[in-house]
């Protein structure tokens, strides 16, 4: 890992925990990390929208070094768009990092690149952080696809995006056969597909962009997995969703450094 790359360890709460179990997850993970753990690395949890002010007024009130994320959000910035949340409502709230693509908003709600394409940019316009999803399902994995869906996703979701900007981006690579199955990429296959994902911001947007952007890994990441999964020299971080909604379970992998062989 580069040196230059701070690891991002997000947790994706996914539709999970209402506001009281919100603040006491927070709480909980508050009081599971010392200050000194955040020393190498970002950490971000990411609620439901209706858990992000409580969450928020946690952080501020207890100085927490956590970030607020967000898990979507709508391209346009307000308007006749029922049950949608715009960007600067989320910026309003403090939010650093919005997921965008996410493979469960992909697969169940149909989003496109291009959808990922102008949420990306609207995150970026309120002075936000998107983390761009990107994965493959197992079809696609086992007919030799995998690659090509990817580089698909990477192109279409960053187009038009400044070299510069892309360098400050994260990206989440997260093979959708791994989500919730506790099936996990290994170490190398996780590793080979984010060093692909490099090479193609490197052809699209140049070395700077690619040397600067941080890729996640998400999928059954565990405590006990995680530290030889950010091992690998082109894995950033991860993308947690099960392990994070234990706030235990959460700080071990932020810590996962100390388990590290
Ligand atoms: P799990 O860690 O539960 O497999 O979820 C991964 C994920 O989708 C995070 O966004």
């Amino acid at each position: 890992m580069s040196e230059a790359r701070r690891p991002l360890i997000s947790g994706n709460w996914k539709m999970n925990h209402n506001h009281f179990e919100a603040i006491q997850t927070i709480q909980k993970l508050a009081y599971a990390l010392n200050a000194e753990d955040y020393d190498h690395v970002d950490v971000s949890v990411h609620p439901p929208y209706t858990d992000l002010r409580s969450v928020q007024t946690v952080i501020q009130a207890d100085d927490i070094p956590v970030a607020l994320g967000a898990q979507n959000c709508h391209w346009e910035a307000s308007g006749a768009f029922t049950g949608e949340v715009s960007t600067s409502m989320l910026a309003k709230l403090d939010v650093t990092y919005v997921i965008v693509g996410h493979s469960e908003r992909r697969e169940l709600f149909g989003e496109t690149d291009s959808e990922v394409n102008r949420k990306a940019n609207a995150v970026l316009a309120a002075g936000m952080t998107p983390i761009v999803c990107m994965g493959e399902t197992l079809e696609e994995r086992q007919a030799g696809a995998a690659e090509s869906k990817v580089a698909g996703q990477v192109q279409g979701s960053l187009a038009g995006i400044a070299p510069e900007v892309v360098a400050e981006l994260v990206l989440a690579y997260e093979p959708i056969w791994a989500i919730g199955t506790g099936e996990t990429a290994t170490p190398a296959d996780a590793q080979q597909m984010c060093g692909h994902i490099r090479s193609l911001v490197a052809d699209g947007w140049g070395a700077a962009a690619a040397d600067g952007v941080r890729i996640q890994y998400g999928g059954s990441v565990k405590p006990g997995n995680a530290p030889e999964l950010m091992g690998q020299p082109d894995i950033d971080g991860a993308l947690v969703g099960g392990a994070a909604l234990v706030a235990d379970d959460f700080a071990r992998i932020v810590n996962f450094r100390l388990y590290q062989a």
